[in-house]
C-alpha cells in the first residue's frame, strides 16, 4: 500500500516509516518541519537504503495534499502531525486548537477529494482525562486536563462523526500510552528542541550532563515508591502497531478505536534506575511537589490490541533505555546540531522529484522561486527549490 504519514518526519512518524517500508509497503512523509530536522531523511534513507518521498508543507494545505495523495495514489494516511507539548498548550492554546484540529479538518477535506477515506490517527492516554480503574479499557470514561488532551478529544469526535456520515470512510484511532525509546540503530530518535515534556528525553539529557538532575514530581502517590506509574512503549513496538493497524483496517467494514501499550506500569523511579544500568552511570534526581492534572498510575488494557491487530508489545523497559541511551550518547545535540550552508548531497536527493507548485515567497524573494528563476518541471530547479525552502532549518537561519 502506499501510505501517507503527516507529520512522518518526527518521532513516532519516522519509526513508523521504517517500520512501514520494511513491511513491504511505500511510505510517503509530509510534514512541515515545524518540529522536525530535515536531517532525519537522510539518516531514514541510510535505514532504508532508497530515498523517503517527502513533501514540505503542512496538512493544512487542502490544495497541496490532495495533489500529493493524488499524485502517489494514496491508500491509506497516518496523521500524526500535530502539537504536543502539554505546557505549551496551556500558555498556547490557539496555537494547538488550530494545528491539531484545523489540521486534521483540512486533512479530511484533501483526503474526501482524493478519494482516500482510510485513516489512522494519532491519538493519546491523555483523552482518559484524571483516569480511573487500572488498566484503562478503550471505553472507559473521556476527559482532558489541558488544552492538548482537548484537541485530541476534539479530534476523535470529528473522526466518529465523519465514519457515521459514510460507510466509504474507515478510522482507526490509536490511543498512544507513553512512547520511549529510539530505534534499535541509533540513527532516528526523539529530538526534543529545548526542555523535554516526557521524562525518558528529560532522564537521557541529564544522563549525558545536558541537565543537571531530574525532578521527579512527587514521591507521595499510593504506588509502590510513592512515584507516578505510566505505561512506557517501545517506539518500534508502538511502530509496529501502526503497520497492523493500517492493514486491519485496509480489511475491515468499519473502523475501531485500540489502546497501544504494554499493559504495565513502571515508577519514575524505576524508569530512573533502568536508565542508571542501561548507561552505567549514576542520574541525579530531587524530589519536587506534584503536578497538577498528574494522575498517580495509568496503564492500558491492551486486549482488544491484541485480539484485532494481534500485535503486542515486546520490548521491555531495559530495551527502551538502552536504545534511548544509544541514541542520546551518539547525537547528543539530536538532529539539530549546526548543519552546513549547503546540505549534504544525499539530502538534496531525498525528495521526490514532480512537484510543480512556486514555493513559498519570502521578504528577500517576495515572488518565491520564481524570483530567482525558478521554473517548475526540472529535477535540478527541483532540488534548488527544496534547499532554498530548508536553508532556513538547515543554516538555523531565520529571514
Ligand atoms: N510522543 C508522545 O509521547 C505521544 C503520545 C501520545 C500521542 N502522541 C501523538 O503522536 C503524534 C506524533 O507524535 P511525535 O512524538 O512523533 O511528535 P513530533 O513532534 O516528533 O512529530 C510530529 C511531526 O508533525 C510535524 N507537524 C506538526 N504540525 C504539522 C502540520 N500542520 N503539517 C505538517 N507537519 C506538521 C512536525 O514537524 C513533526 O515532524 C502526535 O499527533 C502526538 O500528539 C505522541
Amino acid at each position: 500500500m502506499n501510505i501517507l504519514l503527516t507529520g512522518g518526519a518526527g518521532y513516532i512518524g519516522s519509526h513508523a516509516v521504517v517500520a512501514l517500508a520494511a513491511a513491504g509497503h511505500t511510505p510517503i512523509v509530509l510534514d512541515d518541519f515545524s518540529n522536525s530536522h530535515p536531517q532525519v531523511l537522510e539518516r531514514l534513507r541510510r535505514l532504508l537504503g532508497v530515498p523517503v518521498r517527502c513533501e514540505l508543507g503542512s496538512v493544512a494545505d487542502v490544495t497541496r495534499t490532495r495533489a500529493l495523495m493524488e499524485r502517489h495514489q494514496v491508500h491509506a494516511v497516518i496523521h500524526f502531525a500535530a502539537y504536543k507539548a502539554v505546557g505549551e498548550s496551556v500558555s498556547a492554546p490557539l496555537k494547538y486548537y488550530d494545528n491539531n484540529i484545523r489540521g486534521l479538518v483540512r486533512l479530511l477535506q484533501a483526503m474526501d477529494a482524493a478519494g482516500c477515506r482510510n485513516i489512522v490517527f494519532s491519538s493519546s492516554a491523555t483523552v482518559y482525562g484524571q483516569g480511573g480503574t487500572m488498566p484503562i479499557a478503550e471505553d472507559a470514561p473521556r476527559g482532558h486536563t489541558n488544552p492538548y488532551g482537548h484537541t485530541k478529544l476534539v479530534c476523535e469526535e470529528i473522526l466518529g462523526a465523519v465514519q457515521s456520515s459514510s460507510r466509504a470512510w474507515r478510522v482507526a484511532i490509536l490511543r498512544y500510552f507513553n512512547p520511549a525509546g529510539a530505534h534499535v540503530s541509533g540513527l532516528i530518535g526523539e529530538d526534543p528542541g529545548e526542555v523535554p515534556n516526557n521524562l525518558m528525553p528529560y532522564v537521557s539529557q541529564v544522563a549525558c550532563g545536558k541537565r543537571p538532575y531530574l525532578v521527579v514530581h512527587g514521591d507521595d502517590y499510593p504506588t509502590p515508591d510513592g512515584t507516578g506509574v505510566r505505561d512506557y512503549i517501545h517506539v518500534e513496538d508502538l511502530a509496529a502497531g501502526h503497520v497492523r493497524a493500517v492493514e486491519v483496517l485496509a480489511d475491515s467494514v468499519e473502523g475501531f478505536t485500540i489502546n497501544l501499550g504494554t499493559g504495565q506500569g513502571h515508577s519514575v523511579l524505576e524508569v530512573l534506575h533502568t536508565y542508571e544500568e542501561a548507561c552505567g552511570r549514576e542520574i541525579p534526581y530531587r524530589v519536587g511537589p506534584r503536578r497538577p492534572g498528574d494522575v498517580p498510575t495509568c496503564w492500558a488494557d491492551v486486549s482488544r490490541a491484541r485480539a484485532l491487530l494481534e500485535w503486542r508489545a515486546t520490548r521491555t523497559l531495559h530495551d527502551m533505555c538502552v536504545d534511548a541511551w544509544r541514541w542520546q550518547s551518539r547525537n547528543p545535540e539530536g538532529l539539530r546540531r549546526p548543519a552546513p550552508v549547503r546540505p549534504e548531497p544525499a539530502t538534496q536527493r531525498l525528495f521526490w522529484p514532480g512537484r510543480t507548485e512556486i514555493p513559498y515567497a519570502s521578504p528577500r524573494e517576495p515572488r518565491g522561486l520564481a524570483g530567482i528563476g525558478w521554473r517548475p518541471g526540472s529535477a535540478w530547479d527541483w532540488e534548488k527549490s527544496i534547499r532554498w525552502q530548508l536553508r532556513p532549518r538547515l543554516t538555523g537561519e531565520h529571514p
